[in-house]
Parts: C-alpha cells; sequence; structure tokens
C-alpha cells in the first residue's frame, strides 16, 4: 500500500486541488455531482446484481463504480461512492434504498428520547467499508494524479432525513422540533455534526484529498434567521474539526442565494452553489478570499449541444478566469442525462480555458 504521505504529495499538483486553493491554474477543473450513477451503463450493469447499500458496503464494489466516471471522460476529481445517509446507520437508524422511491428509515426520531439513544460510534466502528473504498480507489487513483474527494452530510440535511424518516417538501416535522424543541435540537444537531466530523478527518486518513460537505436541504427550508440560529453553529463546528484534516473542504448547499454570506460563514475553502444566482453574483456575495464551486443548471445537460454550450459559456464567462473556479453542476446529475453530453461538457470545459 502507498503511506498517505507520498499519496498526498503525488496529487498535490492536480488542477482540482490547485483551484480549491485559488491557485493558478492550467485550465478550469471540473467533476460532477452524482458523478458515478445511473446516466452510466456501466453503473447500472452494478446495480442490476447488487443492491445500493450492497454496492456502497462491499469495498471493491464501490471503489470500482467510484473509478467508472474517472475512466470514461477526463474528470479532474473522483468522489468515493457512498451516499450523506449510511452513517446514520451507526447512530441506529434503519436504512433502507427503496427501488424506485429513494431512501426510507423505518425507526425515524420522533421525541427527545430517540435523540438521547442516538449512538456517536466513530468512523473505525461503523464507516470502515467506504474507509476501505476510499484505500482501494485512492491507490488506483494516485498514481494518474487525481484527486479523491471524500464527504459527508451536513447536521441539518441529515436530521432532516433522521426527523421525517425520508424525503420531504415542507420540513414540517423537522421544523416543529426544532422550534419546539430547542435543547433537544441542539443535542441531535451536535450529534450529528459529531460523528461526520470524525468520519470526514478518516476519510482524508484512509486517502481522501478533499472534502465536501452536502448541506442540500438546508436553504430549501429555512429563512436566513432560522439559518443562523439552528443550522450554522453546527455547520461551524463541523468546518471547524474537518480543517485539522489539512485537506480543502467544499461547503455545499442548495436554495441558499439569499444568504450566501451567512453560508460562507460557516466555514470551507470552497463554497458550492446551486444555479438560482449567476455565478459571479453568487462570488461576490461570499468574497473573493473562497474559491467557488459550480454552478451549471442540471437541466442544460439533457439540451442539445448549442443550446448547452451556450449555459457553459455564461458560467465560464462569469467566472472570468478568476483563480478558484471548479466547474460543477448546481446540483446532482439527472439519471437521464445522454453520456455524450457529459464528455461533451468535460472536454468543451477543458478546450475553451485551456
Ligand atoms: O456524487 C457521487 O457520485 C457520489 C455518490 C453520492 C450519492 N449520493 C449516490 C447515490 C453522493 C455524494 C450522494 C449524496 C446524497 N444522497 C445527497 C446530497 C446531494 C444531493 O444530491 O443533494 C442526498 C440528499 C442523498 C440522499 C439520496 N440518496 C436520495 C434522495 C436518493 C434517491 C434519489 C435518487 O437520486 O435516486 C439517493 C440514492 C442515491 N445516492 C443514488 C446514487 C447513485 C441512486 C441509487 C440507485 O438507484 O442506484
Amino acid at each position: 500500500m502507498i503511506p498517505v504521505i507520498e499519496k498526498r504529495t503525488l496529487v498535490k499538483t492536480a488542477v482540482f486541488l490547485q483551484a480549491c486553493r485559488r491557485e493558478e491554474t492550467a485550465y478550469t477543473p471540473i467533476w460532477l455531482m452524482r458523478q458515478a450513477g445511473r446516466y452510466m451503463p456501466e453503473y447500472q450493469a452494478i446495480r442490476a446484481q447488487y443492491g445500493m447499500l450492497e454496492v456502497m458496503q462491499t469495498p471493491e464494489l464501490a471503489a470500482e463504480v467510484t473509478l467508472q466516471p474517472i475512466n470514461a471522460f477526463g474528470l479532474d476529481a473522483a468522489i468515493i461512492f457512498s451516499d450523506i445517509l449510511p452513517p446514520l446507520i451507526g447512530m441506529g437508524l434503519d436504512l433502507e434504498f427503496v427501488k424506485g422511491e429513494g431512501p426510507l428509515i423505518h425507526n425515524p426520531v420522533t421525541s427527545t428520547a430517540d435523540i438521547e439513544r442516538l449512538r456517536t460510534p466513530s468512523a473505525a466502528e461503523h464507516m470502515q467499508p467506504t474507509l476501505d473504498a476510499i484505500r482501494l480507489a485512492a491507490a488506483e487513483l494516485t498514481p494518474r494524479g487525481i484527486p479523491l474527494i471524500g464527504f459527508c452530510g451536513a447536521p441539518f440535511t441529515l436530521a432532516s432525513y433522521a426527523i421525517e424518516g425520508g424525503g420531504s417538501k415542507n420540513y414540517a416535522k423537522t421544523k416543529a422540533l426544532m422550534y419546539t424543541e430547542p435543547a433537544a435540537w441542539d443535542q441531535l444537531m451536535r450529534k450529528l455534526a459529531t460523528v461526520q466530523a470524525d468520519y470526514l478527518l478518516a476519510q482524508v486518513e484512509a486517502g481522501a484529498s478533499a472534502l465536501q460537505a452536502f448541506d442540500s436541504w438546508a436553504g430549501l427550508a429555512l429563512g436566513v434567521k432560522d439559518y443562523v440560529k439552528y443550522i450554522q453553529p453546527y455547520n461551524k463546528l463541523l468546518f471547524e474539526k474537518a480543517a485539522q484534516a489539512g485537506a480543502p473542504t467544499i461547503n455545499f448547499s442548495t436554495g441558499t442565494a439569499a444568504y450566501l454570506g451567512e453560508v460562507a460563514a460557516c466555514g470551507g475553502d470552497v463554497i458550492g452553489v446551486d444555479w438560482r444566482l449567476p455565478l459571479d453574483v453568487a462570488w461576490a456575495k461570499i468574497g473573493y478570499d473562497r474559491a467557488i464551486q459550480g454552478n451549471l443548471d442540471p437541466v442544460a445537460l439533457l439540451t442539445p449541444w448549442p443550446v448547452l454550450k451556450e449555459k457553459v459559456d455564461d458560467v465560464l464567462a462569469r467566472a472570468n478566469g478568476r483563480a478558484g473556479h471548479i466547474f460543477n453542476l448546481g446540483h446532482g446529475i439527472f439519471p437521464n442525462v445522454p453520456v455524450d453530453n457529459v464528455r461533451r461538457l468535460v472536454d468543451y470545459v477543458h478546450e475553451a480555458t485551456g
């Protein structure tokens, strides 16, 4: 096995990591959220044989799926194949991925007693298969100079799944608990931040070169005052601890255009933004002391090339060659995206900026 220190030196000059550090790059790096997934026939072939949790919990399969988009396209970073929800299993929740529907938690958190009962295991205790998958994937990627991104869900997004038991339209149960039981909310968010921070540190130890926290639902659920009161302290805790890993951190959220400054105040070397604000407007709100990741509308990948190209050109024009732009979508890639559009997008971003 390659020692971790040597791994870091090998990928240190990768354009993706340079952009995270806001250094000048030879071209704009690109990776795509959910880049390993159902739009790829190679992924579908694996999923035809194995369940979602089975793929994530079998290191060889998770590593293989992680590499699929890297082998198919000239992407500048890989992201370890897992999901934000498996760490909830170790905390005591019974998670299932229901075919065609998405995640379901059979024993959601409904009371303060449930919150008290939630365990806070170390990553080594409950996420070992993913840490092993990171070791396997990094061993393949490092000689190719491609960094591997580790990730976790941010506390609010995980709390919403833990409380609602699955996806939600209005987050009513989550917000009811948040508003009426502040002490229980504090305990829940602290437990989630602690478990996720430990998991992030362990991922870097296993070979990840950068870390992303997904706060996918925060902005869809809460206005700025609630965000500052009920989310910000715990995201700060998460990013403060994650910074100890010495790897760049990416703070991604959606629906937070109205309060990107407050999002950035939580921490993160890179702020991941959705498509709701033009990239230049978002960057000005965040501040140029941070790198930015985004922000092509994922729907653009379903349109013919001339339409797609115009939207890509717009993102690049707004980044205007400023050091610290990582090209990505504003949210995850859709399952019905044509593979050729992904190839064309990746090649075009490199050609147009190189
Ligand atoms: O980006 C990657 O390629 C790494 C893998 C990854 C997955 N999920 C794989 C996955 C990552 C980083 C995630 C994050 C995730 N998961 C988020 C945050 C990011 C976001 O998109 O907002 C959230 C909210 C989840 C929860 C989740 N997982 C949902 C709501 C669903 C069902 C909806 C859907 O897209 O199918 C999943 C399942 C899931 N996670 C799939 C994949 C590839 C599809 C599983 C399958 O049927 O093969």
